[in-house]
């Protein structure tokens, strides 16, 4: 096996506002004291660096995720699983018919790479990307610090289910994870368990709603179960998810608790396809062949499920498997 080196990051001397510039191919990015700015070469665009920050931060702890991620109509990621696209326009049918888009591809490490740079130069002490509006401080200003501690939090995967022998360190707990200030009501027994002797290691059951009530961020799915392809990716959202996000297969949503408001767009042109509700029980899968975007007017229980298999993308591109789960 050789190792390859690290990343060559290319950033500029702080501005006067404190912060780095940043170039990936002929992309450009800067920022001020409220602004983050795109440049390519038939381009600029001007992003709130609040917005950019909880994106970018996201973008980056997935590992750029399934599919597209978009940090608005215009900016956005496509992962191809070992390179990533970085596009802007690409997905906007008034760039796209202007002819003003422009896409890049990248390997993997080197968009990574620069991306944490970013996020780390330019996430100040105090805001926190993965934090609700009401629970960080500012994105705001001229450079102040870091907050390296929230920005390389990485999303915990389990390797069977949270609860079972060897992935109980996962557990949240009260030391350090106390009930959000909106799930005070969310009971914390635990189940009963009662194994057959011979089966105590092998019977595990704890409760979701009191690990989901103790979560210290939003819109960040952890992996809670893993049986084959299936990953049971429950998550606590409060306002809105910082990406829109662009399928590249089916996904499932199960709403555990509260309300969330998913606006649907054709992951394509970016039109408007659908405005969706989920309430308590409800369960729905979002297509192959669109994006969305969620907002949670108090926080909320989310369980997002993902099917892994690494075919997905190409058996719904060339048309083998359709969009859709089932066809009325
Ligand atoms: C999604 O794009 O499906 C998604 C992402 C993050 C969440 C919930 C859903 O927290
Ligand atoms: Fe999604």
């Amino acid at each position: 096996m050789t190792l390859s080196a690290p990343a060559q990051v290319t950033s500029t001397e702080p501005n006067q506002h404190g912060y780095r510039a940043f170039s990936l191919g002929e992309f450009r990015f800067s920022r001020d004291e409220y602004f983050v700015y795109v440049e390519w070469p038939t381009g600029k665009h001007v992003m709130s660096a609040d917005a950019f920050l909880k994106a970018l931060q996201r973008d980056v702890a997935w590992q750029f995720f399934y599919g597209i991620v978009n940090f608005d109509g215009v900016v956005g990621t496509v992962n191809h699983y070992g390179t990533v696209d970085l596009f802007a326009g690409r997905y906007n049918d008034v760039y796209r018919k202007a002819e003003l888009d422009h896409m890049e591809n990248f390997a993997t490490p080197v968009i990574k790479a620069t991306f944490e740079g970013m996020l780390d130069d330019w996430t100040n002490e105090g805001f926190d990307p993965f934090a609700s509006p009401t629970e960080t401080g500012s994105a705001f200003g001229v450079k102040n610090g870091n907050n390296r501690a929230a920005i390389t939090r990485h999303r915990v995967t389990a390797a069977r289910m949270v609860g079972v022998p060897g992935d109980e360190e996962l557990r949240n707990d009260e030391n350090g994870h106390p009930v959000n200030r909106h799930f005070r009501d969310v009971p914390q027994d635990e189940p009963e368990k009662r194994a057959e002797p011979g089966f105590e290691n092998d019977l595990a059951a704890f409760n979701l709603f009191a690990y989901l009530s103790r979560s210290q961020v939003t819109w960040n799915p952890s992996v809670v179960s893993v049986c084959g392809d299936s990953l049971y990716c429950p998550t606590t959202e409060e306002y809105i998810l910082p990406i829109i996000h662009g399928n590249d297969r089916v996904e499932w949503f199960i709403q555990l608790s509260d309300e969330i408001i998913w606006q649907v767009e054709d992951r394509d042109s970016g039109s408007a396809l659908a405005k969706v509700t989920f309430r308590p029980g409800d369960v729905g899968a979002m297509p192959a062949d669109i994006r969305h975007q969620g907002y949670a007017p108090k926080r909320a229980m989310l369980l997002v499920w993902e099917n892994a298999d690494p075919d997905l993308p190409a058996l719904i591109s060339s048309g083998a498997l359709p969009s859709v789960p089932v066809e009325f």
